[in-house]
């Protein structure tokens, strides 16, 4: 990927709508950031995920504004030409608004994002407008949100009927409403995604939401076959990372082990 490509911004990203897809990754580390850069991917999310794929974490929930603000930092060090999407993390979003103003003003002017991504649909819609209103650029979450685990008892999939996709078009309408660059899906019926899609101006990148998205997110460590425990069913994995380490780590192991390394 050429280094004279220019850099991926919530205004660009809004003028993607219907056009090139949309790709981006999570990126929880400089090198993760290198490597993605590398690639030419547009949007990388240091997404709350970081919790349960880098730092042993049951879920998203327990995933603090300190830990994102530091992955965040690291990825920005890097200097992308990718967007920088810093997740907003559970429970900041609810807080009084200065208290979220304050949280977003950490990730955009200390840790160095473009720009944040929040959970909520129609009742996250007032903040989110004004936070738009003081800046913010704000990429809105909807479909299955991973922060409310703990009162939905279970990860499930959203847009299974008539009443389920109204109310996803509704939350997406009202979050475009509010000023949102951007939407991500997440675990939605591909026949409701596309609901969702054709019902608002914004681009809507999808995680298990179908092809028809305007662009797609999947997890860094999924994709590359990183990640040691359980992967969704609609992940697909491009590479065998996870081997390539195993291989590399055993024969390390192997010539310290024979006195073959260091050499003589
Ligand atoms: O934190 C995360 O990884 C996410 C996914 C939906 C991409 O929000």
């Amino acid at each position: 990927m050429s280094a004279t490509r220019p850099k991926v911004t919530p205004h660009t990203i809004r003028q993607r709508k219907g056009g090139d897809p949309i790709v981006a990754v999570t990126a929880y580390d400089a090198i993760m950031a290198h490597y993605a850069d590398a690639a030419g991917i547009d949007i990388m999310l240091v997404g709350d995920s970081v919790g349960n794929t880098a730092l042993g974490l049951e879920s998203t929930v327990p995933v603090t504004l300190d830990i994102i603000a530091h992955h965040t930092a690291a990825v920005a060090r890097t200097k992308p030409k990718a967007m920088i999407a810093a997740d907003v993390p559970f429970a900041e979003a609810h807080f009084d608004f200065g208290d979220v103003l304050r949280s977003c003003q950490r990730l955009l002017q200390d840790a160095g994002a473009d720009a944040v991504k929040i959970e909520g649909g129609e009742t996250m819609a007032p903040t989110i407008a004004r936070l738009v209103d003081a800046g913010v650029p704000v990429w809105g979450h909807t479909g299955l949100m991973p922060q409310q685990v703990k009162q939905l008892g279970r990860y499930k999939k959203y847009g299974l009927n008539a009443k389920e996709t109204d109310q996803l078009v509704a939350d997406a309408k009202a979050l475009e409403d509010a000023g949102c660059f951007a939407l991500l899906l997440e675990l939605v019926k591909p026949e409701a995604a596309r609901a969702v899609v054709q019902a608002v101006d914004v681009p809507v990148v999808g995680i298990g939401a179908g092809a028809e998205c305007d662009g797609q997110i999947l997890v860094f460590t999924d994709v590359l076959g990183l990640t040691p425990g359980y992967v969704p069913g609609f992940v697909e994995q491009f590479a065998d990372t996870g081997r390539v380490w195993s291989d590399g780590l055993d024969a390390y192991a192997r010539a310290v082990r024979e006195r073959k390394f260091p050499s003589k």
